[in-house]
C-alpha cells in the first residue's frame, strides 16, 4: 500500500515539499502574515494592483446585492446570469473575435476547451514550456502530441511537417504556445508561428495569461500589440491576473463556443462563478482599456525597466533582461536547496520571492521568480537589489 508519509518524507528529502503560507490582510503590494510579519510581495500576478482598486472593489459589491453571492448551479441549469453574458460579449469584442465563453479558472479553461476539441485523431505540437493546465488539457485530450524545445521555431516546423504529412483527412493539426511564459517572462515569436500555422494549415492556441494589462495599446494581450488577433482560432484567457478577480475564458468563433456549452466538462460539469465575478470584471476591463489602465500599464512599464537595469548591473551572467512583469534569478547550478536558501534570506529581510522547483520547472531549472506590479515603489526595488545582490555574492563564493 501507499505510505502518504513517505511520499511527503521524499519530497521534503529532495527539496521539493510545498506548504501554504497564512496571510492575514494585503495592503498595496505588502503581504501581513498571520505570524504578524509584513513581506514586499513579489509573487503576485496582480500586475496592474486591481484586486485593490476601489473602483473594482465597489462594483463588486454593488453586484453581490444584486446576484447574491454564489451562482447556485451551473450555467446549463440557472446559474447563466446577465453578466456572465455581458462579460462574454465585450470579451469577445475586445478580443475582436465572434464569442468568448468564461471558465471558474484559467485551469478549468485549458483542461476543459483542449479535450473539448481534441481526440486520438488529432495531433497537437507545443512548448514544452507551456502551462500545466495547458498540459494537462492536452494529456487529457487523447490526442497524439508533441512538445517542441523551449522557442524553437525550427523544431517546431519539422513536427508540422511531419504531422501535415502523417495527418488523416478531418483531423486536427493544433499549435499551442503562450505569449509570455509564466516562469520564464520571455516572449513568444507569434508573427513566426501565426506564419507556421498558415503554412501547415494548422489552428493557433494562445494563452495570453500573463500578457493582458501589459501589452498592446489597451492592454488587451501581446497579439494585439503585434495585430496578429486573426490568427488565433482559439484565444485563452484568465480573470485572474491583471484582471485582478478570478476565473477563465476563451475568445473563439461562434460555432466553437456552442461546441463547448456542449462539449467542455470543466463548464458543464462545475457551479458557475459568483455573477459578481464577471460584473467586476467588466469594471476592471473598463480600467484596463482606459486612461486609468494606461498609467497603470506606465507605472509597471517603468518598474520591469528599472528591475532589470539594477539586476543587468549585477555580477550576473545567468539573468538577461526580461520583456515582461515576470523575472527570473536563477541560482547558479539550478538547484532547489540553493533556490530555497535564497528564498528564506529574502523572508528574514521583509521580502517574499518565491523559490520555484521541480515540477513547476525542470530539476536542474529552479531559480527564484520576481513578478513586479505597477504598486512596487522604486526605494522597495532598491532595498531588493541590495539583498539579491548579498544572494549572489554568497553564491559566487
Ligand atoms: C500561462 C498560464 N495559463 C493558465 C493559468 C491558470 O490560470 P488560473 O490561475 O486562472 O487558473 C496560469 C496560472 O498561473 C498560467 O500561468
Amino acid at each position: 500500500m501507499k505510505n502518504n508519509e513517505h511520499i511527503l518524507s521524499e519530497l521534503q528529502a529532495q527539496q521539493l515539499k510545498r506548504s501554504l503560507k497564512a496571510i492575514d490582510s494585503r495592503k498595496s503590494s505588502q503581504l501581513e502574515l498571520a505570524n504578524g510579519q509584513t513581506l514586499h510581495n513579489f509573487a503576485s500576478n496582480d500586475y496592474l494592483g486591481l484586486s485593490q482598486h476601489p473602483l473594482l472593489l465597489e462594483s463588486f459589491k454593488r453586484a453581490i446585492d444584486t446576484y447574491g453571492a454564489g451562482s447556485g448551479s451551473s450555467r446549463l441549469l440557472a446559474g447563466s446570469f446577465s453578466p456572465q453574458h455581458d462579460l462574454e460579449d465585450k470579451l469577445a469584442e475586445l478580443k475582436h473575435q465572434q464569442a468568448c465563453l468564461s471558465f471558474s479558472s484559467g485551469y478549468a479553461t485549458a483542461v476543459g476547451i483542449i479535450p473539448a476539441l481534441c481526440d486520438k485523431d488529432d495531433m497537437i505540437i507545443f512548448d514544452k514550456l507551456c502551462h500545466a493546465s495547458l498540459i494537462d488539457g492536452i494529456k487529457l485530450s487523447g490526442a497524439k502530441f508533441k512538445s517542441y524545445k523551449h522557442q524553437n521555431l525550427d523544431q517546431l516546423a519539422s513536427y508540422l511537417k511531419q504531422a501535415s504529412q502523417d495527418r488523416k483527412p478531418n483531423s486536427r493539426l493544433l499549435i499551442i504556445t503562450e505569449s509570455v511564459f509564466s516562469m520564464d517572462g520571455d516572449l513568444s515569436d507569434l508573427a513566426t508561428i501565426a506564419q507556421l500555422k498558415e503554412e501547415y494549415q494548422a489552428e493557433l492556441m494562445l494563452d495570453e495569461a500573463h500578457s493582458i494589462g501589459l501589452f498592446g495599446t489597451t492592454g488587451m494581450g501581446l497579439a494585439h500589440e503585434l495585430n496578429l488577433c486573426s490568427a488565433i482560432d482559439y484565444h485563452v484567457g484568465t480573470l485572474s491576473k491583471s484582471i485582478g478577480l478570478s476565473g477563465g475564458y476563451l475568445t473563439c468563433s461562434q460555432v466553437t463556443k456552442e461546441l463547448l456549452i456542449n462539449k467542455a466538462r470543466s463548464f458543464i460539469y462545475s457551479t458557475a462563478p459568483p455573477p459578481a465575478i464577471a460584473q467586476a470584471a467588466q469594471t476592471s476591463l473598463n480600467i484596463i482599456t482606459g486612461t486609468l489602465g494606461k498609467q497603470l500599464r506606465e507605472d509597471l512599464w517603468s518598474n520591469i525597466n528599472y528591475l532589470n537595469e539594477k539586476l543587468n548591473s549585477l555580477n550576473s551572467e545567468s539573468n538577461s533582461v526580461s520583456k515582461s512583469a515576470i523575472i527570473p534569478f536563477f541560482t547558479k547550478n539550478g538547484s532547489a536547496k540553493q533556490a530555497l536558501a535564497w528564498q528564506q534570506q529574502l523572508e528574514q529581510q521583509g521580502f517574499w520571492v518565491p523559490a520555484i522547483r521541480y515540477p513547476t520547472v525542470a530539476k536542474n531549472q529552479s531559480r527564484l521568480r520576481i513578478s513586479l506590479t505597477s504598486q512596487h515603489k522604486k526605494q522597495t526595488l532598491d532595498a531588493l537589489i541590495d539583498v539579491l545582490s548579498s544572494l549572489e555574492t554568497a553564491n559566487l563564493n
